[in-house]
């Protein structure tokens, strides 16, 4: 295990946080229940039917986690009554008519939908972050938790990150053996201001869960001016911005690729910067360059893809990849701790 997980975990067990994994149909939440449980990383409350849950995984010690069956549990009209009352006067996109028109409605929505009763949970206090996706899209996963959970204050929006942890042995263009990807998971075209906030999610997220001083470039296929376009002047109006909501974080744009994280390239094209060569915190102009721009570097560089991590909400919520193996949402489970107590 790498150390930077190693000090995640140690960290998170301090904590004594209680996570909510809603998605007891699936074999690797259950392992990775018990798994957090008897590791001691945090509280477990896993939703679904516990002689179900039982049968399906004969083989999991299931001592300590609490399963919590949504269909008996003595709560479940309060969180109806709570999500019919913050959707109120919400249309439904598809049919055009209100969301939930009655709390019966709403009541039978979360029973279809454990995600949102988790999310409800958490809402409600009964939680302090969720871990789901392992069996649900990533829009069904965080769907909900915008609806409900919604932005913490000072934030535009929820963006998504993924921690890159360098190979064993380390990379040589990787001083803290870790970089902050964002947005490479949920904002499809970010606007320079919606940027701007990704930026500074990204750099909160530096310092709560890696506790590495971030130096934040924004980037793009162009380095202080060498190309012209509109996708270079987005990025330029972020950095800009950025400048003005986060005076006192590193930060340096626009920058490609090379400038940002190798020292050479950055004398040449970026000279004088405190970040270029350095950067610890790359930003990408959009959701595309993100995305692909994480798996070439855990495909072909070697790196852990940590992720994808959530950013902005009130209270934690995190997606899961549906390739994810247990130990992956153990890993997901401990940041989430992490983040709770960021507040
Ligand atoms: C998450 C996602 C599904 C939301 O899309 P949507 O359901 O069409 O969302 P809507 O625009 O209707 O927004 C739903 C609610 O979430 C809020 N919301 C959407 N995106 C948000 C964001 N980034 N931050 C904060 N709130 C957001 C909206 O304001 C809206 O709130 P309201 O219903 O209270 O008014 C969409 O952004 C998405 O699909 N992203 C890409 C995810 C993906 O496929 N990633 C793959 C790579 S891992």
């Amino acid at each position: 295990m790498s150390n930077i997980l190693e000090g995640i975990f140690q960290r998170a067990s301090a904590l004594n946080k209680t996570i909510v994994l809603p998605e007891g149909e699936d074999k690797r939440v259950v392992a990775a229940a018990s798994d957090v449980v008897k590791k001691g990383i945090a509280k477990i409350v896993l939703l679904g039917d516990e002689n179900e849950i039982k049968q399906n995984n004969p083989d999991v010690d299931l001592t300590g986690v609490t399963v919590l069956n949504p269909v008996t549990y003595e709560k479940t009209d309060a969180y109806a009554e709570l999500l019919f009352n913050l959707r109120a006067g919400k249309i439904n996109k598809k049919t055009g008519l209100a969301e939930f028109p009655e709390i019966e409605d709403a009541k039978k929505n979360i029973l279809k939908d454990y995600t949102m009763y988790a999310a409800l949970m958490i809402k409600m206090g009964d939680a302090d972050g969720m871990v789901s996706g392992a069996c649900h899209s990533t829009a069904n996963t965080l769907r909900p938790a915008l609806q409900v959970i919604k932005t913490k204050a000072g934030t535009k929006l929820v963006s998504c990150y993924f921690l890159m942890v360098a190979p064993e042995g380390g990379n040589k263009f990787c001083k803290d053996d870790c970089f902050i990807f964002s947005d490479s998971g949920l904002v499809q075209n970010p606007t320079s201001e919606e940027l701007a906030y990704i930026a500074l999610s990204s750099a909160e997220s530096a310092q709560a869960i890696v506790g590495m001083e971030p130096k934040v470039a924004f980037l793009s296929h162009s380095s202080k001016g060498s190309a012209k376009h509109a996708d270079v002047d987005k990025v330029v109006n972020a950095f800009n911005l950025f400048k003005e909501i986060a005076p006192t974080v590193k930060a340096e744009g626009e920058l490609q690729l090379d400038s940002a994280i190798v020292p050479e390239v950055a004398a040449l094209k970026a000279p004088n910067s405190e970040v270029a060569g350095q950067a610890n915190v790359l930003i990408f102009p959009d959701l595309d360059a993100g995305n692909i721009g994480y798996k070439l570097v855990e495909r072909l560089g070697g790196f852990t893809a940590i992720g994808p991590l959530c950013q902005g909400f009130d209270k934690p919520v995190n997606d899961l990849s549906r390739g994810c193996k247990a130990s992956d949402i153990v890993a997901a489970v401990a940041i989430t701790c992490l983040q709770a107590n960021n507040k």
